[in-house]
């Protein structure tokens, strides 16, 4: 397959509280979320092991992270891959969040 990455396409699907990357129409991957006032909790990212270390997850997260603040959400990031995506991309420290108890004591209750 030829330039994944400059093919994927990323979209929110918020029937799913997620937002899915495809290449050539299929879900290669996604940044799943739970939305807590005007805070949005990203606590997982995952790709295909096809697709592996080609940056899908960093553009897809790039383009949640993006698309989320201009919603005026606030970014929580649970999810280590997100967290390392912020330190290495300081552009997004203005609308992130930290991971309080009290947020991981509520995401365990949503996703249980
Ligand atoms: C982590 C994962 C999403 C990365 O997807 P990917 O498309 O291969 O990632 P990219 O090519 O965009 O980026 C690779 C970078 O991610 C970093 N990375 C890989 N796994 C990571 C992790 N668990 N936490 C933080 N960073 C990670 C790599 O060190 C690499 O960094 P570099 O660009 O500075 O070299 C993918 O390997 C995966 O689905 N893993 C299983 C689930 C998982 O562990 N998710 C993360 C925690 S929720």
């Amino acid at each position: 397959m030829s330039q994944p990455t400059n093919s994927a396409t990323v979209q929110q699907v918020e029937a799913e509280q997620l937002y899915e990357i495809q290449v050539d129409g299929r879900r290669a991957g996604v940044v799943a979320y739970r939305d807590h006032g005007d805070q949005r909790v990203f606590y997982h990212t995952e790709v295909d092991d096809a697709y592996a270390g080609q940056g899908l997850a960093s553009r897809l997260v790039r383009e949640a992270l993006t698309e989320s603040r201009g919603q005026g959400k606030r970014i929580v990031p649970v999810c280590p891959y997100v967290a390392a995506f912020l330190k290495k991309n300081t552009e997004f420290a203005e609308a992130t969040d930290p991971v309080t108890p009290e947020i991981s004591r509520w995401l365990d209750t949503v996703l249980a």
